[in-house]
């Protein structure tokens, strides 16, 4: 294994028995590792990172003699494409976003573990900061357990609960930045009391009654690559049939919660990022909804 500042290298292997010398592997390499020598791709490891196992080569040659290993990606991991006409174009793949909604109405029928892996395989495809990925992802499957981790999310929401009387106001100012403060004051602490209140009356405002959460989880703190994995997955339930909401007030009451943390399959050591829940949808749409950004300037 090629190691470099204690990272592994990938190990890209050409077989110049299929390669046409035409030099794409070269020229796609972001890390430089493959280069023309002689008229032939090269494999010289440069720079901090060396390979990146990002498969780029791999997927570029058309004579198929290019394979990554290292760094998580094995030999078999390189497959061909659908044909391009056999891919969404953008009038379908509009047709998919435009038709994706928050769902918040689940049919009371359990979610297939199989439908669950393919959801996780079509969410897997989206792009990381640095191959290979380091979001986990921890699975509640079944309406049981996902209500035993809604009791445990709003016993630890109660927790907050102290932040919004006088004392709790004082002492956000010191340990919070004033928008951070803010935002606490008039929506998170406000939106946990209603999701408590809904507890206690029996109605599920955390997820819905919903049949499985997904919870996405990475080592740093405040990285987007687990956010960048659960959009993914929204986009991937829709295709499947099925309804899902992103869920964002998991992960700060998991945060702080070293115990729940450990019930509940996430490492001690990682951070909760957004959760998604998931199931067969109650209700189904007919009408979209025109969206767009606060602003849009081309300089
Ligand atoms: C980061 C993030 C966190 C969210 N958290 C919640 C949540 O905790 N509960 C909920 O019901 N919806 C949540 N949502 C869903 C939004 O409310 C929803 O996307 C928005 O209202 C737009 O509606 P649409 O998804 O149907 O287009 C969240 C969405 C995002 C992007």
């Amino acid at each position: 294994m090629d190691k470099k500042n204690g990272m592994e290298w990938g190990s890209p292997a050409i077989d110049y028995g299929l390669c046409t010398k035409c030099g794409l592997c070269a020229k796609i390499c972001p890390s430089f590792t493959i280069s023309m020598e002689d008229g032939r791709p090269t494999v010289r490891h440069k720079g901090q990172f060396g390979c990146l196992a990002c498969g780029q080569c791999v997927s570029v040659c058309s004579a198929d003699a290019v394979r990554v290993t290292g760094r998580r990606m094995k030999k078999e991991d390189a497959f061909r494409l659908s044909p391009e006409g056999g891919r969404a174009t953008a009038d379908t793949l509009t047709a998919l976003l435009e038709a994706r909604r928050s769902m918040r109405h689940y049919e009371d029928r359990p979610l297939p573990r199989e439908v669950i892996d393919k959801l996780l395989a079509m969410a897997a495809t989206a792009p990381m900061g640095f191959p290979p990925s380091d979001v986990g992802v921890v699975v509640i499957n079944g309406k049981a357990r996902v209500q035993e981790f809604a009791s445990d999310i709003c016993a630890a929401m109660k927790k907050w609960m102290f932040l919004a009387s006088p004392a709790g106001t004082i002492m956000m100012k010191f340990i919070m930045d004033k928008t951070t403060a803010g935002m606490m004051k008039d929506f998170v602490l406000p939106l946990a009391g209603e999701i408590i209140k809904a507890r206690h009356e029996g109605r599920d405002w955390l997820f819905y009654n919903a049949p499985c959460v997904i919870i996405f989880h990475y080592p740093m703190k405040d990285t987007v690559d687990p956010a960048i994995a659960c959009s993914y997955a929204t986009i991937a339930a829709e295709a499947l049939g099925l309804g899902s909401c992103i869920i964002g007030t998991v992960a700060p009451a998991l945060a702080g919660d070293k115990k729940l943390k450990g019930k509940w399959g996430i490492p001690d050591a990682a951070y909760p990022s957004l959760a998604m829940i998931a199931g067969y949808p109650d209700v189904h749409y007919t009408r979209g909804v025109r969206r767009s950004f606060s602003s849009v300037q081309y300089r």
